[in-house]
């Protein structure tokens, strides 16, 4: 059970990012994945503007010891419009728990450069994951087209496939917020796992789980001050649901779903369909998770967070 270590060569990771609260429990799995390595984060809005986005990576690395994986800061609006912070989700600064100011700062490189440039001297062995909104990989295409197929993976976290959204009743945050970013990639035909709404609702957990955890290690704490600190902050809250770390599971062991191989467009309509996630042919491109191992997931945070109680 679990991711396994004996690779011929590490997993290499770049993770799209607007921590964010589950954002953040996404890279300290990552980043305490065995034979895994990190070789950097990439940031934009969304949860948060850019620039919080930016900081509050740099400052969860300095938190987990990894202030040598480098940051390099994305879009800071979307293709049209301009992000919506989700601040009821995850609050005005982006995390649960208060983290010192990173002394570190973002790299000169743009997001997409170092993501082009990562990628292309990597061919074939860096995964990208995205945990965000789909910009900095539309800009990707744009400014340095071709890069994208040299990645070894695309992991996107995304979409509500006939299932509600949590931004409209049809739309999720993600490709919400960038629509027309998100068609964008959808429609360039390659490969990617999406995972959506209605795979990640199929792990959660509730306030009463969270309060009974404990984790070994500083990454496994960390990232349970970030699950415990979000119920905290609002007593309302009853239930945790995993979306962008069941993104990073799945690009650690794509053993933790199935998945349906459809093709995917995204509304770039103003209204009602706006940011709606909907299938145009099956098969295709993109890998939609579909049943979750939901005991694998669990025990995947117990092995890389330290997590007990789940
Ligand atoms: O809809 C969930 C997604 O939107 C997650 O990536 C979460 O961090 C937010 O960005
Ligand atoms: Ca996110």
């Amino acid at each position: 059970m679990g991711i396994s270590v004996n690779r011929d060569a590490p997993l290499r990771l770049v993770l799209d990012t607007d921590p964010g609260v589950d954002d953040a429990v996404a890279i300290l799995m990552a980043l305490a994945a065995p034979g895994v390595e990190v070789v950097g984060v990439t940031t934009l809005g969304g949860n948060v503007p850019r620039a919080r986005a930016t900081r509050n990576a740099l400052a969860l690395l300095q938190a987990a010891g990894r202030s040598d994986v480098p940051v390099a800061a994305g879009a800071a609006r979307p293709r049209t419009g301009r992000f919506r912070p989700s601040v009821a989700f995850h609050g005005p600064g982006g995390l649960s728990a208060r983290l010192p100011e990173p002394s570190a700062a973002a790299i000169g490189q743009t997001a997409v450069d170092f993501l082009a440039e990562t990628v292309t001297s990597n061919p074939g062995r860096v995964t990208i994951v995205a945990l965000g909104p789909l910009t900095n990989l539309s800009r990707l295409e744009d400014r340095h087209p071709g890069v994208l197929p040299q990645a070894a993976g695309l992991v996107i976290m995304g979409g509500a496939v006939d299932a509600p959204g949590n931004v409209t009743a049809r739309a999720e945050f993600n490709i919400h917020s960038d629509p027309v970013a998100a068609a964008h990639v959808l429609a360039l035909g390659h490969p990617a796992t999406l995972v959506d709404l209605a795979a990640c609702r199929q792990v959660g957990i509730s306030r009463q789980q969270a309060a009974g955890l404990s984790a070994d290690g500083p990454l496994g704490q960390l990232a349970l001050r970030m699950v415990q600190g979000w119920f905290a902050r609002d007593a309302r809250r009853e239930r945790f649901e995993f979306y962008d770390p069941l993104a990073v599971a799945l690009a650690l062991d794509p053993a933790v779903a199935t998945v349906r191989r459809v093709a995917l467009t995204a509304g770039t309509t103003p209204g009602e369909h706006w940011g709606e996630t909907t299938v145009t042919s099956e098969p295709g491109p993109i890998a939609l998770a579909h049943q979750v191992d939901a005991p694998r997931f669990f025990a995947l945070l117990r092995q890389l967070l330290g997590w007990q109680g789940l």
